[in-house]
């Protein structure tokens, strides 16, 4: 179960499809990479909102988060390559959808010195693929293009990376991201910008740090690869141990996704489209923690062992592949420009992330559908303690009061209101 208990309430007081403004309610959805860790949650969160989804992908893995929650049973399942652009126009032309989430990717460092033609094929043509696809299709829609924070030219320094900072990436992965940021910017500069016709096409894309949480299951990331240890009575091999990174719960750059895709339909809704707003809107957001909470990888395997008791070991492999050592994110954009705000700290997200696995070695896939939901049911919660603006303005007042909003009480103390959701 999650590490902190849902007080119930009636169902009345609590409505999860009224967050990020209800905008998703109804709304057809295209998620490419629906498959992968970030996409499970993305589409679970929004058949919770009540969204018509359709998911796009290569391939499901196995074990996957996707299949533990049989996911494939309840949105529209299609199976498609990102690089085959003429069946990626079928899919959405025949969806023409209101939002599109694109991200699929090749998404490991490691992977990438491995293969780096396919990660960049698969991580810069893809998104071309999917921008032109929106091109030539489609008259009116949201596009979220997720790339990475590993995008900006890393010099190491303490200063956190701004929207604004150079591109660059160091290994395949990071500078494949880059240059699919360098593509976002010159299509929607060149074919969607707001004084053209194509305004009701606004694209941003979103650049998140390391994320951590139930259900990642990829080969080469530090969470899994613990996970998998512990699972065997084996101790975890740890390498770059002091790599330090912003290390947020998957809910964190899921619910800026969100964030961003509900306030640019708004914008677009009003149809006031030479506004402003939806020039500073349609661009790049960096979703990250709060500052100071970047960790090395040495303290989530230690923070991860005070909830799964285990040990682990250092291993120094010389010819190993570089990674950066560094990387801070400022996130007064989000903060400022959408009201979204970082809401479970360092040790909630590792707890929420160890009582979800510990919970998926003995639970039956409608038991895990359930903490799933209900992980996001007190993710919410919190995010109305924080003053999160996709939160409160799905709240009613009274739920509000009970959270004492207003009078502080952080995310991570033991929340007044703890809505739980019934499946
Ligand atoms: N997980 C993280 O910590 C993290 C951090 C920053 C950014 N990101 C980015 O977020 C996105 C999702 O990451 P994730 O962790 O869920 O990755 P993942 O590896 O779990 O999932 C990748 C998804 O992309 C699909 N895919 C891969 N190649 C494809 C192709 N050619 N055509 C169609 N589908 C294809 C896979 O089937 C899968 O559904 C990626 O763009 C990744 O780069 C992830």
């Amino acid at each position: 179960m999650t590490a902190t208990a849902c007080t119930r309430l009636p169902r009345s007081t609590f409505d999860p499809s009224s967050g990020f403004g209800g905008v998703y309610r109804g709304k057809k959805v295209f998620v490419t990479g629906h498959t992968g860790f970030k996409g499970s949650w993305l589409c679970e969160w929004l058949l919770l909102l009540g969204a018509e989804v359709y998911g796009y992908s290569i391939d499901t893995l196995d074990p996957s988060l996707f299949n533990q929650l049989r996911l494939q049973h309840r949105l529209f399942d299609m199976r498609g390559d990102v690089l085959d652009i003429e069946a990626l126009r079928k899919a959405v032309s025949s969806v023409k959808p209101d939002l599109i989430f694109h991200l699929a990717a090749q998404s490991l460092v490691r992977q990438s010195y491995d293969d780096p033609v396919g990660t960049f094929t698969t991580n810069v043509t893809g998104s071309i693929n999917v921008l032109e696809v929106v091109r030539l299709a489609l008259d009116r829609c949201v596009v979220i293009m997720v790339t990475t924070d590993k995008c900006y030219e890393n010099r190491e320094r303490l200063r956190s990376y701004r929207e604004t900072d150079p591109m660059g990436g160091y290994d395949p992965y990071s500078a494949s991201k880059a240059a699919a940021e360098i593509a976002i910017a010159a299509y929607r500069r060149s074919f969607f910008s707001t004084s053209l016709d194509r305004q009701q096409v606004a694209i941003a894309s979103a650049r998140a740090g390391n994320a951590i949480g139930g259900g990642d299951w990829a080969a080469d990331r530090i969470v899994p690869d613990c996970v998998r240890a512990l699972q065997r009575s084996k101790p975890i091999v740890v390498r770059n141990e002091s790599a330090t990174r912003p290390w947020q719960h998957v809910l964190e750059p899921v619910s800026g996704y969100l964030s961003l895709g509900q306030e640019l339909w708004e914008e677009i809704s009003t149809k006031n489209t030479q506004g402003t707003r939806l020039k500073e809107l349609a661009s790049a957001f960096n979703f990250g923690p709060l500052p100071g909470s970047a960790r090395t990888v040495r303290d989530v395997v230690a923070e991860l062992l005070r909830h799964w008791p285990g040990k682990w070991v250092r291993q120094v492999d010389p010819a190993a592949a570089y990674e950066a050592r560094r990387l801070n994110l400022s996130i007064d954009k989000a903060i400022n420009l959408l009201g979204w705000r970082p809401v479970w700290d360092f040790s909630r997200a590792v707890a929420e992330t160890v009582a979800w696995y510990r919970s998926a070695q003995s639970q039956t896939s409608t038991e895990l559908l359930e903490i799933t939901r209900n992980q996001i049911a007190e993710y919410t919660c919190d995010a109305v303690k924080c003053g999160a603006r996709w939160a409160i303005e799905a709240t009613p007042n009274k739920v509000l009061r009970a959270a004492k909003v207003s009078g502080g009480g952080g995310p991570n103390a033991p929340s007044a209101v703890r809505p739980r959701l019934e499946s």
